[in-house]
């Protein structure tokens, strides 16, 4: 039994669950004042490298700090985070006695903060969790500060992580997932590598789309992804290009409001397709989701014939016209944002073997992506997907 025939209980209710928000330039000086609402005392900072090197891991040691809280540092973690980080994590969690859990990152950070968090609470191993609702436990508070322009994990109830064993990337979604408080301060953005900035802001894209055309879409999650994606079509590729604050700021702006549509709805067939591939070439994930989108437009289309005038007009276009029109005016205005981004366009160029394409398929259709897909795909079309992005 694959991933869609689970469908009758995986889908979440109409219920619409987001985590307490702070968005604002300058907020990350609020993260102490969170943690210590959260009845914390000593708290673990999970991050990376890149933002100690930046000075944002030091702006929120002192806010913590100024709080009078105690605070452990972790940050072995890497891209597509890794089973055997998480258990490092837990460990340092449970040696130095914590009680909150901060993660400030992009999605790997965040989602290796909410797994750790998971282990914290309901013991086991990472893989146990695999799947929708398998978390029996709740979580220690989580407070999570995202530092890219996409990846929604900071609000969202799914965290990925990449079973090392196997070579893929495990799913697990449940409510217990979203962290107690989504902290956004687009200044952090202010140092997130160029590279970064086209790939994440372009998994804020895929997010959007994916959130709208699900079958667990409504139209509380398509307001969210409507806007999402009109910030994204007027900011994305001058915000590549020139990097204004303001428009840095739309992104945060549009990585939130698609992250707060994706939780609630689900997504489709460029994540379900998105994960095994990242699990098994480690390759980054804004990356492929900029090259299996359009060839998933092009897929869904028939079946998403009725929300094409909204998706166009949230696009900027004036709408008008059938659904042929309308579908090939969103896959040009989606082709030539990826294009000016300078976005990877073929699985090629990132170092997918044509060989594995088959697997690939296959592993698709165990993911719970999968379950919202608008249009049914069976492996064959999976796998013809993948040759024309190939
Ligand atoms: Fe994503």
């Amino acid at each position: 039994m694959n991933a869609r025939d689970n469908l009758s209980d995986s889908l979440p209710s109409c219920k619409f669950e987001v985590p307490e928000i702070i968005f604002g330039r300058g907020m990350l000086r609020q993260v102490g004042a969170c943690a210590c609402r959260m009845g914390g005392k000593k708290i673990m900072l999970v991050s990376d490298k890149g933002l100690f090197n930046a000075g944002w891991v030091d702006s929120v040691m002192s806010s913590l700090l100024e709080a009078g809280l105690e605070f452990a540092y972790f940050d072995g973690i890497t891209t597509n985070p890794k089973d055997n980080e998480v258990i490092e994590g837990l460990r340092e969690y449970i040696r130095l006695g914590c009680d909150v859990i901060v993660g400030l990152g992009g999605g790997s950070v965040m989602d290796a903060a909410k797994a750790i968090a998971i282990l914290v609470s309901n013991g086991g191993k990472i893989q146990d969790f695999e799947g929708h609702g398998k978390i029996i436990r709740p979580l220690p508070p989580l407070v999570l500060c995202p530092t890219t322009c996409g990846t929604g994990s900071d609000i969202s109830q799914f965290a990925i992580i990449t079973d090392t064993e196997r070579h893929c990337k495990i799913t697990i979604m449940s409510r217990c997932v979203a962290p107690d408080i989504s902290l956004t301060d687009p200044d952090t953005l202010s140092t997130l590598p160029d590279e970064y900035v086209c790939t994440t802001a372009i998994d804020a894209l895929s997010h959007a789309i994916e959130a709208f055309f699900s079958i667990a879409s409504t139209s509380l999650t398509d307001v969210h992804a409507t806007r999402a994606l009109h910030l994204l079509t007027t900011s994305l590729v001058p915000a590549v290009r020139e990097r204004r604050p303001q428009d840095m700021q739309k992104l945060a702006q549009a990585s939130l409001h698609a992250g707060m549509a994706f939780s609630n709805s689900l997504l489709g067939i460029v994540h379900a397709l998105a994960h095994p591939i990242g699990g098994l070439y480690d390759a980054n994930h804004g990356s492929i989701n900029a090259i299996l989108l359009p060839e998933v437009l092009r897929f869904d289309i028939p079946a998403v014939t009725e929300k094409l005038q909204e998706l166009s007009c949230s696009m900027g276009h004036r709408a008008d016209g059938g659904v042929n029109a309308l579908g090939d005016q969103i896959q040009e205005t989606l082709e030539s944002m990826l294009e000016a981004c300078g976005a990877p366009r073929s699985l090629r160029s990132i170092g997918v073997r044509r060989q594995d394409l088959p697997e690939l398929a296959r592993r698709a259709l165990d993911d719970i992506c999968i379950v919202t897909s608008p249009r049914v795909a069976a492996q064959e079309d999976l796998l013809g997907i993948l040759q024309r992005a190939y």
